[in-house]
């Protein structure tokens, strides 16, 4: 899709033009109108029938004749002026590409949201356009027609909207990727090529190195190796280091990276077992900003660590009950081989703090199905030592529309995961609070002096219902809110 901007759009060759216009808008509108139709205010009156409706996302669509053609007209409403920002301008682009009807579109943005001060509205209406764009057909033989070709956005503020609009698209091409990454199924998307999705990174200028299940075994990863022990397929440790500014310090993401998991001994039912694929989403999420860092040339230092392995059975796979030493030297009673993300990160989170001493910790990790009874799809669980980072990525969410609630890690819940064998156990009792426990499970592996925060993304990285700004499936949750985050942290740092 084509993406533009100028001070005056030529409407020959544009079959759709969107106004945009917030709730005091209505005299943009009809000035609007009247230029690019050539009409009379009574000519105008007798098509626009009287007050339209300019609060948010509503939207009306006519077809006019101009020039011998049939064009789409889309009145937009942005709303109360006040309530504008990037994600509900953003969102108001998701919306405008799922209400054209017209096919093979070109369209014509105007908004007088710049003229209230809102100077880069017409970047980021194209940048929820393009979001909303993206799917998943790369393995359909024959492909539907593209609905948008191109868009170009009408501004008096060119150069800004133009400049801010180049790191939204490299933002964007780290979401696609997570998108794709967490698409794909297992068969395609298995261990090794998700290394060589990471390694890609390396043409961008990123350190890409890994462990393999050998060099885990050396330094005693074996929380992690258990879970790799069901499956034929190899499974790795990947370090990714994007570093510019050498005199910061580093931020480290984790990510959980299970290309499948089938629950192991512990098999989960057959229904939604296919959703597994995506269990890699912790992963594809710190791949993608990492993707995106690069991209920009952000002047930042942020490690990627990623955990990728396969949870399957066989008769080498472990068993419930079995008792691992975690590279950390605490011992952990498996009591349930489907919770196998946290033994994963438990040997992640700790390799990262011995290798890079990072303050600073983020993990994302398709982790526990209860966050979906907990929080639905619309806010991702969110658990923090750290009040002020929970807070700052807080605000970088509801910055980008990608919102984040507080669950509590309070060590009330411990008892919960207490082994009478070992020192912890990798379940709880079963009694609720499932999000909590594995948060707290994790929590065993982090030194207390780092900031960390662990995000679960198992129900925000894949919906089954088209979002604002994405299709059914894949959401790329994390990375836009990652990027927003890395970008104001660094600010003021
Ligand atoms: N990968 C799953 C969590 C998950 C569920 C992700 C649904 C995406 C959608 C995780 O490894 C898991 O199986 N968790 C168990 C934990 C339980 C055994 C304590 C769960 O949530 O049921
Ligand atoms: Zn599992
Ligand atoms: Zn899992």
């Amino acid at each position: 899709m084509n993406i533009g901007f100028s001070e005056l759009v030529d409407l020959e060759s544009k079959n759709v033009l969107v106004i945009v216009a917030n709730d005091t808008g209505s005299n943009f509108v009809k000035t609007k109108l009247k230029s690019i139709l050539k009409l009379d205010e009574v000519a105008l009156e007798n098509i626009l029938e009287g007050c339209f409706d300019l609060s948010y996302a509503k939207i009306r669509n006519f077809n006019v004749i101009l020039n011998g053609k049939i064009r789409e007209i889309l009145i937009v409403g942005a709303g109360k002026k006040d309530l504008s920002s990037r994600a509900s301008i953003e969102k108001l682009g998701g919306y405008i590409f799922s209400n054209i009807k017209s096919e093979n579109a070109n369209l014509c943005i105007s908004n007088c949201l710049e003229l209230t001060g809102l100077e880069l509205t017409a970047a980021y209406l194209a940048s929820g356009i393009l979001l909303k764009n993206w799917t998943f057909d790369k393995h359909k033989t024959s492909k539907t027609s593209p609905k948008v070709l191109s868009v170009e956005c009408e501004t008096n503020c060119v150069n800004s909207n133009k400049n801010i609009f180049g790191h939204m698209e490299a933002i964007q091409e780290g979401v696609f990727l997570t998108r794709e990454l967490v698409s794909e199924p297992a068969n395609i998307m298995d261990p090794d090529r998700l290394l060589e999705e990471a390694k890609n990174l390396k043409a961008l200028g990123v350190k890409v190195d890994f462990l393999s299940k050998r060099d885990m075994e050396k330094i005693g990863m074996n929380a992690f190796l258990g879970v790799a022990k069901g499956s034929d397929n190899p499974a790795y440790l990947v370090t990714m280091e994007y570093k510019s500014d050498k005199t910061k310090d580093a931020i480290a993401l984790v990510g959980k990276g299970l290309t499948f998991d089938s629950g192991g001994l512990c098999l989960k039912p057959s229904k939604g077992m296919a959703d597994m694929k995506g269990d890699m989403a912790g992963a594809a999420v710190v791949i993608g900003v990492l993707k995106s860092l690069a991209l920009q040339k952000a002047n930042v230092n942020v490690v990627g660590v990623i955990g990728i392995v396969e949870n399957m059975i066989s008769g080498k796979a472990q068993k419930p009950g079995d008792i691992v030493v975690a590279m950390s030297g605490k011992t952990i009673e498996v009591d349930n081989t489907d919770a196998e993300g946290r033994l994963v990160l438990a040997d992640a989170l700790w390799y990262t703090k011995e290798k890079y001493n990072p303050k600073i910790v983020i993990d994302f990790a398709t982790l526990t199905g209860a966050i979906q009874v907990a929080l639905g799809h619309e806010f991702a669980g969110i658990f923090s030592n750290s009040d002020k980072l929970f807070q700052e990525l807080e605000k970088a969410g509801n910055c980008v529309g990608e919102k984040l609630w507080r669950l509590p890690l309070h060590p009330s819940y411990e008892e919960d995961i207490k082994s009478e064998v070992a020192d912890i156990r990798n379940v709880g009792s079963g009694r609720g609070a499932g999000s909590i426990t594995a948060a707290l499970f994790l929590k065993h592996f982090i030194d207390p002096n780092v900031e960390w925060a662990h995000i679960d993304i198992a129900a925000t990285e894949w919906d089954t219902k088209a979002r604002a700004l994405s299709q059914k499936g894949a959401t790329g949750f994390g990375v836009r809110l990652l990027d927003e985050f890395v970008a104001q942290h660094c600010l003021s740092c």
